[in-house]
């Protein structure tokens, strides 16, 4: 309680912890990230997306046998009920991407047999079928909106393999499938990031994976969080031209303008997920595509200007969804799937933590300090 008489508040709850777990540790003063131990680099450097999948849901990475299997499961996963592929299908060309996700998430508890099996074997398969099935989903929708349709997928490829395939009916070029496989690794987990601890309240009233997932998947399409790599793209389009980069970031912070992906809640200083992927910014600059080496001059002007006007001085460096726009555009990726790339790659460390939290529940309910009146007279309608 404060001198006048009113609680202290925490706005956006920031710096209250309200559990604790070892699944993810974001050291945002040394700009480390570790899942369950494993440096963010270590990972980058020798593991890939499934592996790591495994790791967050069983706590361990896999031998040979076990990476197999859950590479098998993951595949026999990977086709969507009819119902959900039709509701893609079906889904207005103009509709937010992630509403069409979120929605055929919904879709897809209604044709799982253990969507409100609570057991901790249902909640296993049902995490490796959303694993296996947001990747599915993100391709089916970019396949429908490119004009090829559903394009059935393909069990013999991993997740970043047959999104390309589902996007593009074709068989993916192995260099992409590597680069789109560290993307979905980098944003595999990142702790009680806002769509996981919305996950997390939505699971603690003991309700099922599905809704915690399709609670993320909502949270994780605003422009703060997920939807920033969209927008950081955006800009580097509205700023056209290496040369013009210098005016725009002026006049935007001139108007009191975010820049998106720049700054963080935790990260005071250079996400270390950005820092890998602006190492693939170094050979883009190379390309041959124009559109890609504009936008990565674009991009490495951007980064530069921010670091010496708001890095150390501020703490405002650039985040996971700064670099992301000439990545994928290089991949051939459109940006209106950029954001459901996020969510079908950050699937795992929404599980992860739902399951984990299960095993010591407790009702989210956090308190609201009443700022009105109280006894008001209620004035029949006739007299208002
Ligand atoms: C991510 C984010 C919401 C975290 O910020 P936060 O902890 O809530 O801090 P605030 O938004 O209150 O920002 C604190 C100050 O820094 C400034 N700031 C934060 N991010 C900024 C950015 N990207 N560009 C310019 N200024 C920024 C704010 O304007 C504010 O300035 P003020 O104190 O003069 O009002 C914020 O940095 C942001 O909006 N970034 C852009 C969106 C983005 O990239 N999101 C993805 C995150 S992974």
């Amino acid at each position: 309680m404060q001198d006048n008489g009113k609680p202290k508040i925490e706005l956006g709850l920031e710096g209250v912890y309200f559990t604790e777990s070892g699944i993810c540790k974001v050291d945002g003063v040394n700009g480390r990230l570790y899942y369950y131990g494993y440096s963010i680099e270590t990972l980058a450097e020798n593991s890939n997306f499934e592996e790591v999948c495994y790791l967050l849901l069983n706590g361990r990475l896999p031998n040979a046998a076990e990476l197999s299997g859950f590479r098998n499961s993951l595949a026999q996963e990977r086709p969507l009920p009819d119902e959900v592929a039709g509701l893609i299908e079906d889904s207005p060309k103009d509709a937010h991407p992630m509403d069409v996700l979120r929605s055929a998430v919904s879709v897809m508890a209604l044709y799982d047999p253990d969507a409100n099996d609570n057991s901790d074997a249902a909640n296993m398969r049902k995490s490796i079928r959303l694993v296996s099935r947001l990747a599915s989903a993100v391709g089916a929708i970019g396949g429908c909106r490119n004009g090829i349709g559903y394009v059935k997928p393909d069990s013999s490829m991993g997740a970043a393999g047959n999104f390309f395939y589902m996007l593009t009916g074709k068989k993916p070029d192995a260099e992409a499938v590597k680069v789109l496989d560290l993307m979905l690794l980098l944003h595999a987990e990142h702790s009680s990031n806002a769509s996981t601890f919305s996950g997390i309240v939505t699971a603690a009233t003991l309700s099922d994976l599905y809704s915690a997932v399709t609670s993320a998947i909502g949270t994780l399409k605003g422009p703060l969080h997920g939807g920033a790599d969209q927008a950081a793209l955006e800009m580097m389009h509205a700023i056209g031209r290496p040369e013009n980069t210098e005016v725009y970031i002026n006049d935007a912070l001139a108007g009191k303008k975010k820049i998106m992906g720049f700054g963080h809640r935790v990260y005071k200083t250079y996400d270390p997920r950005a820092r890998i992927i602006k190492n693939r910014l170094e050979i883009l600059q190379g390309s041959a595509n124009e559109e890609v080496r504009n936008l990565t001059s674009i991009a490495l002007a951007a980064e530069k200007l921010m670091i010496d006007k708001l890095g150390s001085s501020h703490g405002i460096w650039p985040n996971v969804d700064f670099f992301s726009g000439p990545v994928y555009t290089d991949l051939g990726i459109p940006d209106y799937l950029f954001t459901p790339l996020f969510a079908a790659s950050r699937i795992p460390g929404w599980c992860a933590h739902v399951m984990q939290y299960w095993k010591s529940n407790r009702l989210v309910r956090p308190l609201e300090y009443y700022n009105g009146e109280l006894d008001t007279q209620y004035v029949p309608i006739s007299q208002r």
